[in-house]
Formats: C-alpha cells, structure tokens, sequence
C-alpha cells in the first residue's frame, strides 16, 4: 500500500511545466510527466533503442504561442503544435524529430527523421486540455530510410493551453481526454496462456553422405514462439511452445562446400528447424566447429491463431553457437536456452551434435565440448569434497593449538 501511494506522489511530482513567454505574459503552458521511446532495426538486426522522459526535457527557445517545442536531448525533439483549424474545435498536432547518428551509435546517418502522431484533443480557445490517464501517442514517418526507425510518446498528467492565459494558471475550464471519462482503471491485457505441444520426445537426428553418417543431433528440442493474436475481439500477445516429435525429418547437405554443413529438420504443419555447421579452419592448431546459422520457420496455425501467419526468424552468430572441436561433440545436459531472438526461444535439454564426421555408426566419438550450465553442475561435487576437506584441515590446527597451549600453560605451573 505504502509502496503504491509512494509511486503516485513520484509521478505526479514527475510531472514538468513548460511555459511559452511573448511581451511579459504567458501564451502557452504544457505540464506532462511521461517519455518517449524509439528503436532502430534494419529489418534483420536490432540497432539500439532509447527511453528519454519528458520530466528531463527543457523548453527550446524557437516556441511560439502555437507551438511548444521540447528538447530531450541533443537531438530529440517533441513538438506540440496548435491546430486551430476548426475553432472550438481545436487540436494538438504532436511532431517529433532526431538525428539517428546522434541517438543509436550503430546507426550511420545524419539526416534529420521526423515523425507524426495522430492529433489529438477537443478544446476552445479558453478552455485548457486535460489528460490525467495515460495514454500512448504512436509516431510515424513518411520519409525512406535504409534503417526503420520506431517511436512512440506516452504521456500521463497531461494539460495544455494556448492563449487566454490568466496569472500563468490554466484556465478552470478544461475539456478532458475521453481516456480520463472511462476512468476505470482498465485492465492490463492478462497474458494468454501457455500452449504446450505435443508431449517432450528425445528425438535423434541425423544426415548421411554415402556410408558416412556427417550429422548427428540428439535431444528434447523446445521451440516458444510469441506472437500476436485476437483473442475474445482483444488484442493479446500470446506464446506456444511446440516440442519437436520423435517423427521430425531431418535431411541435409555434408558436400555443400569444404567447410559448410547443412542439416533440416521437418515437423508439425510447416515448422523447420535449419542449422548450418561451420569449420573454423582459421584457428592455427584445432580447427573448430560450430553452429553459424539457425534459422526457425514457424506456423502459428500449430496454436490455432486466429489469423495463422507463417515467419522465418535467422540468427547467425560471430563466431558461430556453441562451438566445439573438430573431430569432438557439443553436449548439453541441462535446460539450456540456445537462442531467444524476435519473440522464438530454441530450448534444449540432453543436447549432443556432432558434425563434420567420418564415421558411419550413430555414436558420438572424441573430445566433449559441455556447456557452461552442466559445468556448473557439476562442479558442486568438487567444491563440497573441497569445503570438507578445508574444514577437517581446520578443526585439526584448532586442535592442535589447544593442545599446545594446555601443554605450555601446564609447562608453567610445573615451574
Ligand atoms: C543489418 O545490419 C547488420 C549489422 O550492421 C548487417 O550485418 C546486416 O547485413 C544488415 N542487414 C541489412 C538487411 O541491411
Ligand atoms: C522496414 O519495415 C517494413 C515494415 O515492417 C519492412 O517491410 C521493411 O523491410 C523494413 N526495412 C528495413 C530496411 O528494415
Ligand atoms: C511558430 O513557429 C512556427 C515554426 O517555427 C511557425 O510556422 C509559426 O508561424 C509560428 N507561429 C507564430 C504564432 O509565431
Ligand atoms: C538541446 O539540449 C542540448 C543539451 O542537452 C543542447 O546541446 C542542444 O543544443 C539543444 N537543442 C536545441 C534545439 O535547443
Ligand atoms: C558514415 O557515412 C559516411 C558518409 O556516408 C562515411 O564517410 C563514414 O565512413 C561512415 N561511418 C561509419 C562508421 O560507417
Ligand atoms: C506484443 O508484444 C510486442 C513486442 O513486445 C509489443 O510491441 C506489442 O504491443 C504487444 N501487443 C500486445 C497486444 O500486447
Ligand atoms: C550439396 O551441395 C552441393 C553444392 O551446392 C551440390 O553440388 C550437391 O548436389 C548437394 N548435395 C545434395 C545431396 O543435395
Ligand atoms: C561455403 O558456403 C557458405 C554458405 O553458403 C558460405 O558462406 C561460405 O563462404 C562458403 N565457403 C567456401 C570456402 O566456399
Ligand atoms: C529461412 O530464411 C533463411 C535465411 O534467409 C533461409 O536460408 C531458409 O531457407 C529459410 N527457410 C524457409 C523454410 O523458408
Ligand atoms: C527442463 O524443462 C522442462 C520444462 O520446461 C522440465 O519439465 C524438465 O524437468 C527440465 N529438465 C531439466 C533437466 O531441468
Ligand atoms: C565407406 O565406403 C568406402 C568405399 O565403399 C570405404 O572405402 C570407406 O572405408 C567406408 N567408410 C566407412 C566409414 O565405412
Ligand atoms: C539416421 O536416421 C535414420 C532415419 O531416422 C535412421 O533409420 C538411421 O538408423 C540413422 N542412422 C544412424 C547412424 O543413426
């Protein structure tokens, strides 16, 4: 309770006043707590994100009576422009800019982007615009950039006004957002429940190339998938998880080239699971192996959504997942999370895979390459034996020196 109140007082006390002077008297007030987030993405990549709150943001010094413009920082702008189009009617007109090089250190461009978010608001000329819920402003933008950008503003505790400013206080009369009105605090969408499919299978995989068997795989494979679905007429994100059955194809290519691999695996209605296996001849005295690329295609028919889409998510990695040696295998007993990338999680337990073999029976042979979770594993026994030991080799030096100390206090007397 006492945490709750606490939280409440902070975001009021968050909330920002900015005031637009002409000849000694106030023409435009804003007061807003909230912040504005952006992403960028060039479709495959994640380039970087940002969160700035408006309750940093200062007033610069080009805003007009119509106009109220805030710096987030060196180059983040969020305007708030007057659209009195319709008088009695009017509006706010949001507008936001920045400089992607500025802003996302992974991103090389120095043109300006702008972005525009539906207008919002209904007020006259005297009246003052309130908005005490909080309420997500979506930008876009029209301009074509080689990396996408995202940005959305969400305001709580806003209230504005242009002109008909007496005392530099808003007007007593407000006209209030139609958010505040249903002002039933609405209920965080529930998470829809996980769907499980079907049962865990230890599955064991494999591609041949003549007598040789090139590719083995063996384990329990879980794939969670999130995505969007409407549920009850309502927007919700929901996650599935399809383990891959025991009746799962797998095929491949051991000749794709000297040092790629290929192996596919088939299942459900559509699902495929794709590895690349690369060796890493670079390395001076042992050639490495390693996983260069995954790549998960998915069907969310599998969890009856309502509008089924089908999506293919790659991941690659520098220097490859989950790399073992040349001639050795990869194993992985516990729970191990192998990628967690644009809403697909590829979960495995009791992993093994081998690639770039010469043998044709299906046992794995060589050196172990074991993850750092069975490492840690199995690393309790050594460090309990050890912990013993220390203790044993305690209690006997305390022994000791009380023995000798008994033996010179005696040593004394007898004196
Ligand atoms: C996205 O960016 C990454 C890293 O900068 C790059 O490796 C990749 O090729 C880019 N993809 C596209 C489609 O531009
Ligand atoms: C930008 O996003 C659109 C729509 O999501 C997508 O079609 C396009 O490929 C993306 N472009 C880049 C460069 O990421
Ligand atoms: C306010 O500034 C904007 C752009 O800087 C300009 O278009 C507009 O005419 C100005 N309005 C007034 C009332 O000065
Ligand atoms: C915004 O603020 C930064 C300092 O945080 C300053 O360097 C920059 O010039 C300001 N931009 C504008 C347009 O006032
Ligand atoms: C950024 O782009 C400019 C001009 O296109 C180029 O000269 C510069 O080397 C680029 N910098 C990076 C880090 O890619
Ligand atoms: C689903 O998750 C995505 C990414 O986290 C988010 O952008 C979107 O708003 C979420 N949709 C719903 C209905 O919660
Ligand atoms: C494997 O790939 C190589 C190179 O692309 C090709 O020549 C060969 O026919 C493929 N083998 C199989 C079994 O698909
Ligand atoms: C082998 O094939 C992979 C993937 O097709 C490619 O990236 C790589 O450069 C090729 N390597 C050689 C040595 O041809
Ligand atoms: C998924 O995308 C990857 C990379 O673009 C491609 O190699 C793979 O064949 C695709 N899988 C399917 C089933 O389309
Ligand atoms: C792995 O996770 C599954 C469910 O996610 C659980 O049933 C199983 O016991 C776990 N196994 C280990 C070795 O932790
Ligand atoms: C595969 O067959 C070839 C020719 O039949 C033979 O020379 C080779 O030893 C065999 N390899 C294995 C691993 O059995
Ligand atoms: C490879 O997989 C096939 C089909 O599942 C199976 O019949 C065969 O015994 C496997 N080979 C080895 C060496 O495990």
């Amino acid at each position: 309770m006492k945490i709750v109140i606490f939280a409440v007082l902070l975001a009021v006390a968050s909330a920002k006043k900015f005031s637009v002077e002409k000849s000694g008297n106030t023409c435009a007030m804003l007061v807003l707590s909230g912040k504005v987030d952006a992403t960028a993405s060039n479709g495959t990549q994640d380039l970087g994100s940002m969160s700035l709150p408006f309750d940093s943001a200062t007033l610069i010094a080009d805003s007009n009576c119509t106009l109220i413009k805030l710096n987030l920082t060196s180059s983040v702008e969020v305007w708030f422009q007057l659209d009195g189009a319709t008088a009695g009617a009017q509006q706010i007109q949001p507008i936001a800019k920045f400089t992607p090089v500025d802003v996302f250190p992974k991103v090389n461009e120095t043109a300006d982007v702008v972005f525009t978010a539906d207008a919002f608001g209904s007020f006259s000329t005297n009246q003052s615009f309130l908005c005490k819920a909080s309420v997500d402003h979506a930008f876009t933008t029209q301009q074509v950039t080689p990396v996408n950008f995202t940005l959305q503003a969400t305001t709580d505790q806003l209230q504005i006004q242009f002109g008909n400013i007496v005392n530099g206080s808003f007007s007593s009369d407000t006209s209030e957002c139609d958010q505040d009105k249903t002002s039933t605090p609405q209920p965080t969408s529930t998470a829809a429940p996980t769907t499980v499919l079907p049962p865990q299978q230890d599955i064991s995989l494999n591609v041949t190339n003549g007598n040789v068997t090139c590719i083995l795989m063996k384990g329990f494979f879980t794939i969670s998938v999130t995505f969007e679905d409407t549920v009850a007429g309502k927007k919700v994100n929901r996650t599935g998880d399809l383990n891959i059955p025991a009746d799962a194809v797998a095929s491949g290519n051991c000749t794709l080239n000297a040092t790629v691999e290929s192996m596919q695996i088939l299942f459900g209605n559509g699902w495929e699971l794709d590895f690349l296996f690369s060796k890493d001849v670079s390395s001076s005295d042992d050639t490495s192996v390693s996983i260069s690329e995954i790549s998960v295609t998915y069907n969310t028919a599998a969890f009856k959504a309502a509008s089924p889409v089908t999506k293919n998510v790659t991941m690659e990695k520098k220097g490859g997942f989950l790399k073992t040696n040349l001639g050795g295998y990869y194993q992985c007993n516990a729970n191990s999370t192998c990628i967690d990338e644009s809403g697909v999680k590829l979960t495995t337990t009791d992993f093994k895979y081998q690639a770039f073999r010469t043998k044709s029976d299906g046992n794995f042979y060589g050196s172990i390459a074991e993850c750092p979770a069975d490492e840690e594993t199995s690393s309790v026994v050594p460090i309990a034996v050890g912990a013993a030991l220390a203790g044993l080799v305690l209690i006997v030096l305390i022994a000791y020196l009380i023995g000798r100390r008994r033996s010179r206090k005696s040593g004394y007397e007898s004196v």
